[in-house]
C-alpha cells in the first residue's frame, strides 16, 4: 500500500465497512422478517433480495477481517464518521470487470481495443504504463502484456482488495437492482466474479492501493499513463505536475472517457477544448482525438442504461531540443527553485549535513550539492556562466574541475525552467 498516510486510511476503511456491514445486515434482517410495509411484496422476493446482501457483505466481511491485523487503535480513534460508501456499496466495478456478462464484456473489449491501440501507435518503447484510479483493474489487467512493466494503482482500498481477493479465488456476488427491474426475481442475481479467463501471466504486473497526486514512480520513468473514467475526479491542475514529472520525453497521456467532473469548483471544470489546451501549454502535443459513445456499466437487467459520449485523445509529452550552452552563455533566473537541506548531529559521526532537496518548477525533485544553489544566486542576464563559475571559485577558494560536468547541470536546470538563456 503507497498512499500518504497509509495506517490512517486503512483504520478509515476498516471504520467505513462496520458502517456498511451495520447497515447492510438491518436491511437483510428486516427483510428476512417480513416487516416491511409493501403487502405488493412477495415474501420470496424480499428473501431473494436478503440472500444478495447478505452475500455481498460477507465479502465486505472478509475484505474487513483481512485488515484487521494492521489497524492501529489510535489511527481508528482518528477516524471520522462517513457516509462515503459510494464506492463499498456500489458493487458495478467488480460486476463489469470480472461477472464474464456479455453486455461488460463488450464495454471491457472497446475500451481496451481503443487505448491499446492508441498505446501501441504513440508509445514506441512501451516499457512501463501507469492506469491511474483504475477501480477493480480490469483494463490494466487486459492490457499488461502490451508493457514491459504495468502499474495501475486506486486510491480505493474496497477496490484494490477486490482485486486482491479475486487473485485467490472466485467469489459469488449478486446484483442488486431496487429500481428500474421488470420481473420478480430479477431484484437480486447471482453471478461469480473471477480471474480464472484469463490465463495471462501476471508477471511485472501490479495493482496497489496508491494516490494519482503523489505517485511513487520516478522522474521520467513512465511512457504511458492511462486515465480511463478517471481524468474528471481530479482537477487537472493538480494531475498535471505528477504527469509531467513521472512522463518521460515522448511518453504519452491516454485519456478515456466523459468530463463529468466529480469535484465542486466550476473553475476546474474545463471543457475538452480546454484540457487540450492545457496539455499543450505544459509541453505536450496532441496526437490523437475521438469521440466514442457507450454503455457504461450495462446491465442486462435494469430498465436504464447509462451511455457516455466518451471523449478520447491522447497527448504526447515532447522531446526538448538539446540546449546549446557554454560557458559563455548569459543565462538569467527563469521561475527559480526551492530547497531544503537536511542533516543530522550524532555522538558517533558528529555534524553531518545530506545535502540539498531541489525542487524544480516541474515538481521534479532532485538532490544536488550547494553548488547549484551559487549559480543560481549569481545569475543576473548579465555574467557568463564562465563568470560565474570564476566568481564561485574565488570566494571559496576552490577549483570546478569538470566544466563540462557543469554545464550538464546547468543544462538540465534549464531545460527544467529554472534558467532562460
Ligand atoms: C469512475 S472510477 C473509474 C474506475 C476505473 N478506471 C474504471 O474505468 O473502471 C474512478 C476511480 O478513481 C479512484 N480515485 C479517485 N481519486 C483517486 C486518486 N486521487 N488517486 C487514485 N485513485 C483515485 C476511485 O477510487 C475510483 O476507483
Amino acid at each position: 500500500m503507497l498512499l500518504q498516510d497509509s495506517e490512517q486510511a486503512i483504520a478509515q476503511a476498516y471504520r467505513e465497512y462496520d458502517a456498511y456491514i451495520h447497515q447492510q445486515s438491518v436491511l437483510a434482517k428486516r427483510l428476512q422478517r417480513g416487516d416491511v410495509r409493501s403487502t405488493y411484496r412477495s415474501v420470496d422476493t424480499r428473501k431473494g433480495i436478503a440472500e444478495g446482501i447478505e452475500h455481498n457483505t460477507q465479502f465486505i466481511k472478509t475484505i474487513q477481517a483481512q485488515l484487521a491485523p494492521y489497524v492501529k487503535i489510535e489511527k481508528l480513534v482518528a477516524t471520522r464518521e462517513s457516509n462515503e460508501l459510494s464506492y463499498l456499496s456500489n458493487f458495478d466495478y467488480i460486476r463489469r470487470d470480472w461477472s464474464g456478462q456479455d453486455g461488460a464484456e463488450k464495454e471491457i473489449d472497446t475500451i481496451c481495443r481503443t487505448i491499446g491501440n492508441l498505446a501501441e501507435l504513440h508509445d514506441t518503447d512501451r516499457n512501463c504504463a501507469v492506469f491511474l484510479g483504475s477501480g477493480t483493474a480490469r483494463i490494466a489487467w487486459e492490457l499488461k502484456t502490451k508493457f514491459r512493466l504495468c502499474f495501475s494503482l486506486d486510491n480505493s482500498i474496497t477496490m484494490v482488495s477486490m482485486f486482491a481477493e479475486l487473485r485467490q479465488r472466485d467469489v459469488p456476488l449478486y446484483e442488486i437492482n431496487y429500481t428500474n427491474v421488470l420481473h420478480e426475481g430479477n431484484n437480486s442475481v447471482p453471478y461469480t466474479a473471477s480471474l480464472r479467463k484469463s490465463s495471462e501471466p501476471a508477471t511485472g504486473f501490479m495493482h496497489f492501493a496508491g494516490d494519482a497526486r503523489h505517485q511513487p514512480f520516478a522522474n521520467h520513468s513512465v511512457s504511458t499513463v492511462f486515465s480511463v473514467y478517471f481524468t474528471d475526479l481530479l482537477p487537472l491542475r493538480i494531475l498535471m505536475p505528477e504527469l509531467k514529472r513521472i512522463l518521460k520525453p515522448g511518453g504519452v497521456f491516454i485519456h478515456f472517457g466523459p468530463l463529468h467532473y466529480h469535484f465542486q469548483d466550476i473553475e476546474d471544470m474545463l471543457t475538452a477544448d480546454e484540457v487540450k489546451a492545457a496539455f499543450e501549454s505544459e509541453g505536450f502535443e496532441i496526437v490523437s482525438e475521438d469521440l466514442l459513445p457507450l454503455s457504461h456499466h450495462y446491465s442486462e437487467i435494469a430498465l436504464n442504461t447509462k451511455s457516455y459520449r466518451n471523449w478520447i485523445f491522447a497527448a504526447r509529452k515532447k522531446v526538448q531540443a538539446p540546449l546549446a550552452l557554454s560557458m559563455e552563455t548569459v543565462l538569467n533566473l527563469h521561475q527559480g527553485i526551492r530547497y531544503t537541506s537536511g542533516g543530522s548531529i550524532s555522538a558517533d559521526k558528529g555534524d553531518e549535513t545530506s545535502g540539498y532537496q531541489i525542487t524544480l518548477p516541474s515538481g521534479e525533485v532532485f538532490s544536488g550539492s550547494e553548488l547549484i544553489l551559487e549559480i543560481a544566486r549569481r545569475v543576473d542576464g548579465q555574467k557568463t556562466l564562465a563568470e560565474i563559475a570564476n566568481d564561485i571559485e574565488q570566494e571559496f577558494d576552490f577549483q570546478i574541475e569538470d566544466k563540462n560536468e557543469l554545464l550538464n547541470l546547468v543544462t538540465t536546470l534549464t531545460a527544467g525552467g529554472v534558467f532562460r538563456i
